[in-house]
C-alpha cells in the first residue's frame, strides 16, 4: 500500500496524455499553477496527485511523474456524462456562478456525482499514510471531505473552492443544498477565492444545517450536542507562478515573438486581447458587444485596431457551450463584415489554445487586456497579463465580478452588463497616456509579483495546519 503524506485530490491530474505513432502512452506535465505552486513541497513530502486522466475508460496504474506520483482515477463514458458535464458543468456551474445560464437538475446525475465522489474519496484513502494531509480541489468534488473523514478519522482533511460560492438565495435551489454542505465540512479548513464566498458559505450553513458558526468557525457537534471538532471557513485568493511569466515574457524569443504578432497583425496602432476558455461566464459577448459599439462611435479608425480574442475550447459536449460557440462566432462576423476591410479583420478570433510562450508573447503584444467576466471565482488570464508586463505598460480592463478586481487595484473596473461603462472604460484605456499606464502597471505589478500562488498554497497549508492542531479538548 502506498504512504503517502501530502495528497491532492483534484478532477483532472496535472498532465496530458499523448499518445505516440506506435500507440504508446506517454504523460507531459500540464503547467498549471497549482501543480507548479505544489510541486517542491509534493517531491519532498512523497507527495500524490489523485485524478481523472481526461480520458474515458483508462483504467492506468499509479505512476511516478518527476517526483510527484500519479493515481488515475478511471471514468466510464456515463460517468463523463453524468458527472463531469452533467452535475458539475450543467448544475453545478451555472448555479454558482449567479445562474447565468440555468442550471438543471436531474436525479440521476446527482446519483452519479455521489457514486464518483465515493470513488475519488477511495483513491484517496488508499493513496494516503497515517496522519497525511489531504487537499482536496473545487467543486467537481465537494463530498469527498466528509467521506473521506469517515473512512479516515486520522487524516488531516483540507478542501479549497475554486469558484464562485453563491449567496443563499440561489444556493436554495440546490435539492441536495444540505448533503453538499455537510459533504463539504468534512473539512478542517473550507477555503474561497473571496470573503464573499466563506461569508455565503457560512450564511448557508447557519440556514440549512444544525451546525452553529462564530466568526469563521463551525462547530461540528455529533447527533446529542456534543462537540466533536471544530472547522474553519476562509478566503485564500489564488495566484500564479508570476515570477515564472515575468521570467518569460523578458526572454528574446517572447519579445522577438510579440514584435512579429504586431507586424502580422498589420502594425497597427492599438492591440486589444481576450484570453478565456469558451465559457458562458466571461463576458465575451458583452465584450464583443462593446468594442464593436465603440468602433461606432468614430473615436478610433477600426484600420487601426485589432482585438484578438483567444477563445480555448471547453466543455463542448455541453449545450449551452456549443450555443455560445455559434453565438460568438456569429457576432465575430458581423462585427468583422462591417468594420473589417481586405486583409484586416478588426476581430482575430482563436477557438485554439495556446502554449504558455505564445501566451507571452499575447500578452506583450497587447496594449489593452479585457476581462470581461459576468462573474469569476479568481480570473488568473488578469495575473498573467500583469505578470507578463516587465516592461510597465498596457492597460487592464477588469470586471468587479471577478475575485481578482478585489486585489488588481491598478485596473479600470467595469461592469459587463453597463455597456456605455465598459465603452467609456475601453476608450480610456485605449487613449491612456504612458505615464498613467506605468504608475498603475507598476502598481499592478507589486500585487502580483509578491501574492504568487506559493505564497497561497503555503498560507492555506500553514492555516488548515493551525485548525488542526488548535482544537478544542473533546468533551
Ligand atoms: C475552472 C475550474 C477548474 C477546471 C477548469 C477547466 O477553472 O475551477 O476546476 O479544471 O475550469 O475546466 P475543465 O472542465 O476543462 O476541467
Amino acid at each position: 500500500k502506498p504512504q503517502h503524506d501530502l495528497v491532492v485530490v483534484a478532477n483532472r491530474l496535472p498532465v496530458d496524455l499523448r499518445l505516440g505513432e506506435d500507440g504508446s502512452a506517454t504523460w507531459k506535465r500540464a503547467p498549471g499553477g497549482l501543480v507548479t505552486a505544489l510541486a517542491p513541497l509534493m517531491q519532498s513530502n512523497e507527495g500524490a496527485w489523485v485524478g481523472w486522466t481526461g480520458t474515458a475508460d483508462l483504467a492506468i496504474d499509479p505512476f511516478d511523474d518527476d517526483g510527484i506520483w500519479m493515481v488515475p482515477v478511471s471514468l466510464s463514458d456515463k460517468e463523463i456524462k453524468e458527472y463531469y458535464e452533467g452535475f458539475s458543468n450543467d448544475t453545478l456551474w451555472p448555479l454558482y456562478h449567479d445562474v447565468i445560464a440555468a442550471p438543471a437538475f436531474h436525479r440521476e446525475w446527482w446519483e452519479t456525482y455521489k457514486e464518483v465522489n465515493e470513488h475519488f474519496a477511495s483513491m484517496a484513502d488508499y493513496a494516503a499514510a497515517e496522519g497525511a494531509t489531504v487537499w482536496i480541489q473545487d467543486y467537481q468534488l465537494q463530498l469527498v471531505p466528509q467521506l473521506l473523514r469517515a473512512a479516515r478519522p486520522d487524516l488531516r482533511i483540507g478542501y479549497f473552492h475554486h469558484i464562485p460560492f453563491p449567496p443563499l438565495e440561489i444556493y436554495s435551489q440546490l435539492p441536495w443544498r444540505k448533503q453538499v454542505i455537510e459533504g463539504l465540512l468534512g473539512a478542517d479548513l473550507v477555503g474561497f477565492q473571496r470573503n464573499g464566498d466563506a461569508a455565503n458559505f457560512l450564511r448557508c450553513v447557519r440556514r440549512l444545517t444544525d451546525h452553529t458558526t462564530s466568526g469563521q468557525q463551525i462547530d461540528i457537534d455529533d447527533s446529542e450536542d456534543r462537540l466533536v471538532r471544530r472547522a474553519r471557513a476562509a478566503a485564500f485568493p489564488i495566484s500564479i507562478d508570476s515570477g515564472r511569466f515575468n521570467k518569460l515574457a523578458k526572454t528574446p524569443e517572447v519579445r522577438a515573438r510579440a514584435q512579429a504578432i504586431r507586424e502580422e497583425l498589420g502594425n497597427p496602432e492599438c492591440v486589444l486581447l481576450g484570453v478565456d476558455r469558451l465559457d458562458y461566464t466571461k463576458g465575451i459577448l458583452h465584450r464583443i458587444k462593446a468594442f464593436g459599439e465603440v468602433l461606432q462611435m468614430e473615436e478610433i479608425d477600426p484600420a487601426k485596431v485589432t482585438l484578438i480574442q483567444v477563445a480555448s475550447p471547453s466543455r463542448e459536449n455541453v449545450d449551452a457551450y456549443q450555443q455560445l460557440r455559434e453565438d460568438v462566432e456569429i457576432q465575430v462576423g458581423r462585427i468583422n463584415g462591417e468594420f473589417g476591410g481586405i486583409g484586416h479583420a478588426v476581430i482575430n478570433y482563436l477557438h485554439h489554445s495556446y502554449p504558455m510562450e505564445e501566451m507571452a508573447a499575447l500578452y506583450l503584444a497587447a496594449d489593452v487586456m479585457l476581462v470581461t467576466s459576468l462573474r469569476d471565482g479568481m480570473n488568473l488570464v488578469a495575473k498573467e497579463y500583469v505578470a507578463a508586463r516587465s516592461d510597465d505598460r498596457g492597460v487592464l480592463v477588469l470586471s468587479e465580478f471577478t475575485g481578482a478586481a478585489e486585489e488588481l487595484h491598478g485596473a479600470l473596473l467595469i461592469n459587463p452588463h453597463d455597456i456605455e461603462g465598459t465603452k467609456a472604460q475601453i476608450l480610456k484605456a485605449v487613449k491612456m497616456p504612458v505615464a498613467e499606464q506605468r504608475r498603475r502597471m507598476r502598481r499592478l505589478r507589486r500585487r502580483v509579483l509578491t501574492d504568487d500562488v506559493a505564497k497561497w498554497s503555503n498560507t492555506y497549508l500553514a492555516t488548515l495546519s493551525d485548525v488542526v492542531t488548535s482544537q478544542p479538548e473533546r468533551v
